[in-house]
């Protein structure tokens, strides 16, 4: 059966879920940066980079209006920014992530800073029809509930606006996959555990990879949502999918 949304360990119902999937991520904001880095030796860079270089047609415009969702420490609206002139937004619901974000922002001190707001991604605080895209690297697998959190994108996006997934997947069996499997599953959660303190949340990275949507599963949960143009590339032992689609 299909995930509904992300289930962390002992959380009973949706309100639950999302409510320890903001508290894991503000526990392990001051060290988060670092070990994305670190575990996963710079690549993280590159798959936003990549995502970035991919959307830049629309970066481009200068008219555009984007908003990164689950923005973190704002890394992937950073590339978004490098990449253009389109106006750029940051939400997401951990209030420590976008302390760092904010003082990231500063610190590039961007001729047109990134704006960051505190927004859940399932119940959005914008207008129907407001962006011409919307990305989410890393944190859509986050979310309680995915058909909800495809269909409040699809309600703010424009007609003809792009969404653009980045997320974790499975790669398939064999030496390469069984191999990144050891390291996800074994090697990386007692780094991340060390180094942040906190071992459950390095556990419920591999976890919640594990139980999210195949490439091909969540590509047809979009076509189902409404989208259209749906189609994805995959990256580093198909171990990243970026999703791209369209709201007709
Ligand atoms: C793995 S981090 C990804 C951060 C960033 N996009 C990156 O590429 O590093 C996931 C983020 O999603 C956020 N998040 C999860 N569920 C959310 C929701 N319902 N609304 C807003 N943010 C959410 C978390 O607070 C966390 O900052």
């Amino acid at each position: 059966m299909l995930p509904q949304g992300t289930q962390p360990e002992g959380a009973a119902n949706q309100q639950e879920a999302a409510r320890q999937v903001r508290d894991m991520f503000t526990r392990i904001a001051p060290r988060y940066d670092l070990l994305n880095h670190l575990l996963s030796a710079q690549m993280d860079r590159r798959w936003r980079a990549r995502a970035a270089r991919e959307l830049r047609p629309i970066l481009q415009r200068r008219d555009a209006l984007v908003l990164d969702l689950c923005c973190g420490t704002g890394d992937l609206a950073f590339a978004l920014q490098r990449n253009g002139p389109a106006r750029i937004f940051g939400a997401d619901f951990s209030h420590t992530m976008l302390v760092r974000a904010r003082h990231k922002a500063l610190a590039l001190n961007q001729a047109q800073p990134v704006t960051f707001l505190e927004a859940d991604a399932l119940n959005l605080p914008f207008a129907d029809k407001s962006f011409d895209l919307i990305t989410a690297a890393f944190g859509f697998r986050n979310l309680a509930n995915y058909q909800h959190g495809l269909g409040e994108i699809l309600r703010v996006l424009k007609p003809a606006a792009t969404i653009a997934i980045l997320e974790f997947a499975e790669p398939p069996p064999g030496f390469l996959g069984d191999a990144y499997r050891y390291y996800t599953r074994t090697i990386l959660p007692k780094i991340g555990g060390w180094i942040s303190g906190d071992a459950r949340a390095y556990a419920y990275l591999p976890k919640s990879v594990a139980r999210f949507f195949s490439p091909g599963e969540l590509a047809a949960m979009l076509q189902q949502t409404g989208y259209t143009q749906v189609r994805y590339h995959l990256m580093t032992l198909n171990s990243v999918a970026l999703h791209l689609a369209v709201r007709p």
